[in-house]
């Protein structure tokens, strides 16, 4: 494999869900303009790089996760030429692009499956994962049936309207299960490389990869998927040795074998992410416990070598705003250990000013429960909080109806606000080596109920202690270091008197190791 991108040593990430950041065509959706003017603000913020969600031709039935061409850009977006610009402002800044590639399923209006509807064997007749009789169904998919003249039933990966590509399977247990190194499988796996290589040469610089754990089917220990990821790699080491690769996966063990350079950490299955930010009790408010993440953590760290190349996201388009669970200054707490954990931290737009998930919200593009981490981003105080100037109801999404909500204008002028603290901890980190993607990791507390949450990152000699108590009460743990400078405070901070560091309620500090 070659050398990771250099870049990706100390990047710091901005989701943007294009519909929603900053619409400077009046059409009352954002666009790809958008996204380019307001670059010097991601960059004044700290971060280094852009994850935008996929801006691809689309019916829009999942939000564009329903491509039906990878290779232009949805015209309510802009041009394929507004991309490539954006491409190089963000480089002229120094930051990179990367784009969402959707490899697992396209759009049932994409021009493949329209062909491979047909009953007539064509090109792509197994583009996609068909039975091969309409009685007959994939177990353990959904499926399409009775669409059209072909006699089979055509997996879907989520939506009904997401007919699942076809990588071949693992294990083939029925006659129609090809395997992967069968030509329909292949084929898809080239066209796959297509799209990679259409961008890459327009200057994007990576990929956040939808579901990359799922490509090929019958592979409960992924090795079939890890095959192919590695067969990518390949390709990507000869023609683009500098793309970045991200993916959507959860298993960073599976997916660093397969060739990507990191792994999100995601939301549902086995992480216990939600113990931290999104549950009953999480974390960050003070009477939870982080045992149970930090254990799953520690575990897929030293499953994938002691690598921690793992992202972990403030939130995402997927779930819950951050702010409907963590209040207040506890967002600041929630962000210190964000942005000093391995991998690079992903901030999901908005999430830096703390925007509240807008509740009641009838769907918008198969967003359901989604569709309230979706609002608009709130920059001033004008007119729909400067993200369109269209008129209020022909909003993508309505703006949070809240009087007091959140802007990006109010908050650059308060010091002592969320969005500057955040900047405060992304030149932090920036300034220390330990505290970037490839410094190890080692737990000194793991956060149990009353228990702050507590590690020592290092790279080479240097080492820094990071404490975090986000309890209503002061918390005492045993360390067996001197501490030196310390790098970062809020709140009342923390002390140490011999072997006991006691750390002040709702503090975090992030201390040299002497
Ligand atoms: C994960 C994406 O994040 C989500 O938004 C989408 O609906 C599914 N994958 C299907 O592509």
């Amino acid at each position: 494999m070659s050398e990771r991108p250099k870049w990706l040593d100390n990047a710091v990430f901005y989701e943007v869900y294009p519909q929603s950041f900053k619409d400077t065509d009046g059409d009352g959706i954002g666009n790809i303009n958008g996204i380019t003017e307001k670059l010097p603000y991601i960059k004044g913020l700290g971060c280094t790089a852009v994850w935008i969600n996929p801006c691809f031709e689309s019916p829009f039935g999942d939000a564009g996760y329903d491509v039906s061409d990878y290779c232009k850009v949805a015209p309510r977006y802009g041009t394929n030429d507004d991309l490539i610009n954006l491409f190089n402002e963000a480089h002229k800044l120094g930051m990179h692009i990367i784009l969402d590639l959707v490899p697992g399923h396209t759009s049932w209006e994409h021009p493949w499956f329209k062909e491979s509807m047909k009953a007539k064997r064509n090109e792509f007749t197994d583009r996609y994962v068909w039975t091969d009789s309409i009685w007959e169904e994939p177990v353990g998919y959904g499926s399409l049936r009775g669409i059209s003249d072909r006699d089979g039933s055509c997996a879907v990966n989520f939506f009904t309207h997401q007919p699942a590509l076809n990588y071949g399977f693992y294990r083939p247990t029925r006659p129609w299960q090809q395997p992967t190194d069968s030509p329909g499988a292949i084929a898809t796996r080239e066209a796959l490389k297509d799209i990679m290589r259409f961008w890459l040469s327009k200057g994007c610089d990576g990929f956040r990869v939808d579901m990359a754990g799922s490509l090929v089917k019958n592979d409960e220990d992924g090795k079939g998927t890890i095959a192919l990821w590695q067969n990518i790699r390949a390709f990507l080491d000869e023609e683009f040795p500098e793309a970045a690769m991200v993916s959507e996966w959860g298993e960073p063990y599976q997916s660093l074998a397969g060739g990507f350079h990191m792994d999100f950490l995601l939301h549902f299955g086995s992480s216990h992410y939600n113990d931290l930010f999104r549950c009953e009790k999480p974390f960050f408010n003070g009477s939870g416990d982080a045992s149970a993440f930090v254990e799953k953590y520690i575990d897929s760290y030293e499953r994938s070598g002691g690598k921690g190349l793992i992202c972990i996201p403030s939130g995402n388009h997927d779930m819950d705003r951050l702010a409907r669970h963590i209040h207040g200054d506890n967002k600041k707490l929630a962000f210190a250990f964000l942005l000093s954990m391995p991998g690079a931290p992903y901030i999901y737009y908005g999430d830096e000013i703390g925007m509240n998930y807008v509740e009641g919200l009838t769907s918008v593009e198969g967003g359901y429960g989604r569709t309230g981490s979706r609002s608009p981003m709130q920059w001033d105080s004008s007119a729909n909080a400067g993200f369109s100037t269209a008129a209020a109801d022909k909003l993508y999404i309505p703006i949070d109806p809240d009087s007091d909500r959140p802007t990006v204008q109010k908050q650059l002028a308060d010091e002592n606000s969320l969005l500057n603290e955040i900047n405060k901890l992304i030149l932090v980190r920036q300034a220390n080596r330990p505290l970037q993607s490839l410094g190890k990791i080692e737990f000194v507390c793991k956060g149990e109920a009353g228990k702050p949450l507590a590690y020592i990152r290092s790279f080479e000699s240097e080492r820094i202690f990071i404490v975090i108590n986000p309890g209503v009460n002061s918390a005492e743990i045993e360390v067996n270091f001197s501490f030196g400078e310390v790098i970062y405070s809020f709140g009342k901070g923390a002390a140490l008197c011999e072997n006991k560091c006691t750390v002040s309620a709702g503090s975090a500090v992030f201390v040299k190791i002497k």
